[in-house]
């Protein structure tokens, strides 16, 4: 009886010891469980999706909540098309353990709150799909560790900030179908390990700078729906091992010719370059890339004959090079649709 006294004594004395050097500042379990109710409490209507956000649950069993695997605090936050509306509320930033942050696909509305620069080990942030507005937020670019951001189809406006361009890590860019202006910053080139880069949709001027087509680790380039104009940098896959698949660059007002540089891009899968001022003739190099099921060249000013090699691009599903002053267009034999913009990516 004693010795069961004095252990009862014993835990509460370190379990008052414990509550009482967890001060008041340290985060903690009931401050992510504090953080997701109000994130509930500022949604403008309450959405069936999160019915199960009940206090006499674990929050880690919460719909679209992850926690990491000793603690009981979150890691992943992913209420992508939970139907959802209201506006982002500052307490998100209390995650402070979040490394993906998944938004996006709801309705909400007014800008990123500051305080979400508070989740130092975020990794991905997705808030695509909304109706979010405001510039984009510069201190992103103090999340050392952000791999893939998206804030696709909002309505974003300004320019991208150069302090993003502090995050070396990134993956994913991904600011497409925004009202961003101004010049595509050459310090895009200093991602060197950026693999996806989606600015289409915006209102984007000037040339292309050097350096951005060449970064070896990129993979998909999208900035279709802009105004850019200029040559395409002819600095385009010269890397040692280019691994680019996918270059999206039509409706622009780009010149110049295609670069002959292109053909050293053997994963190339893609090439869209439709309803720009390209001249010049299409580069006998585009024939090698065995890979190329896209080669979309319709609405610009290319002339002279059409290559006979581009007969060897045996995975070609859409050929387009209409509305162009190209010679012999009919006495190619391909077996492949003259067709263009009706296949858009
Ligand atoms: C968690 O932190 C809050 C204050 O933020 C505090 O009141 C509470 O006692 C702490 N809980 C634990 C289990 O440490
Ligand atoms: C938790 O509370 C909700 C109401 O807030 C109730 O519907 C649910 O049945 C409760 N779950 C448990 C396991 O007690
Ligand atoms: C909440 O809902 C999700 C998805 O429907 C389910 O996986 C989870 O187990 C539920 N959690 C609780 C505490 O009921
Ligand atoms: C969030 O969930 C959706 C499916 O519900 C999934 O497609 C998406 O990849 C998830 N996001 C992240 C960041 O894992
Ligand atoms: C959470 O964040 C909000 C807004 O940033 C702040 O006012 C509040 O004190 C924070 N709560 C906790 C428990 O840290
Ligand atoms: C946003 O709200 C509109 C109008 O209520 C609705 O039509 C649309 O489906 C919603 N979008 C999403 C992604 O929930
Ligand atoms: C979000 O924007 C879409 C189209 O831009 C619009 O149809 C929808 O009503 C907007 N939703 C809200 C909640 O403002
Ligand atoms: C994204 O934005 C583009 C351009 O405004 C639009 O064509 C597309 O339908 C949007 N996507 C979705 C899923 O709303
Ligand atoms: C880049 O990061 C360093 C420290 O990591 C910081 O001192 C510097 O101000 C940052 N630059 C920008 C432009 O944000
Ligand atoms: C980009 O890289 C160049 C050359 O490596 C460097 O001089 C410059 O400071 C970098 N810019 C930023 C914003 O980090
Ligand atoms: C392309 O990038 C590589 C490094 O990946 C560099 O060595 C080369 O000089 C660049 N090409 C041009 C034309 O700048
Ligand atoms: C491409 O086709 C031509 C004939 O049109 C042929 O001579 C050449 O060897 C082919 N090249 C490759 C790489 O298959």
């Amino acid at each position: 009886m004693e010795t069961y006294l004095l252990s009862f004594y014993l835990s509460l004395f370190i379990l008052n010891f414990l509550t009482l050097s967890s001060t008041q500042t340290t985060p903690n379990y009931s401050t992510d469980q504090q953080s997701l109710l109000s994130f509930k409490n500022s949604l403008t209507q309450n959405p069936t999706s999160l019915n199960n956000w009940s206090t006499n649950t674990s929050i880690c069993g919460w719909t679209g909540v992850s926690c990491g695997p000793r603690h009981q605090r979150v890691t992943a936050l992913n209420v992508s098309g939970f139907a959802l509306r209201g506006t982002l509320p500052p307490h998100l930033g209390n995650l402070t353990f979040l490394r993906s942050l998944d938004v996006s696909s709801n309705n909400f509305t007014g800008p990123i709150p500051s305080h979400l620069s508070k989740l130092r080990r975020l990794r991905t942030i997705n808030a695509g799909f909304n109706n979010l507005t405001g510039e984009i937020p510069p201190w992103l670019g103090s999340l050392s560790q952000l791999q893939h951001i998206h804030l696709n189809n909002n309505t974003f406006f300004g320019r991208i900030p150069t302090s993003l361009f502090n995050v070396s890590t990134l993956l994913t860019l991904d600011f497409g179908n925004n009202l961003l202006d101004g010049d595509v910053p050459k310090e895009i080139a200093n991602f060197s390990s950026l693999e996806r880069l989606n600015l289409e949709g915006n209102m984007f001027m000037g040339s292309l700078p050097y350096g951005i087509l060449n970064i070896s680790s990129l993979v998909d380039v999208n900035m279709r729906y802009n105004s850019l104009s200029g040559e395409i940098p002819n600095d385009v896959c010269s890397n040692e091992n280019p691994k680019l698949k996918r270059i999206i660059l039509y409706n622009n007002q780009l010149l110049g010719r295609i670069p002959p540089n292109m053909g050293n891009c053997r994963e190339l899968e893609e090439i869209w370059l439709t309803n720009n001022s390209l001249s010049g003739s299409i580069p006998i190099a585009i024939g090698s890339l065995s890979k190329l099921e896209v080669l979309s060249l319709s609405i610009n000013r290319l002339t002279g004959r059409i290559p006979k090699e581009v007969g060897n691009l045996t995975n070609l599903k859409t050929l387009g090079l209409s509305s162009n002053k190209l010679e012999g267009m009919f006495s190619v034999t391909l077996q492949i649709f003259l067709s263009d913009l009706n296949h858009s990516p």
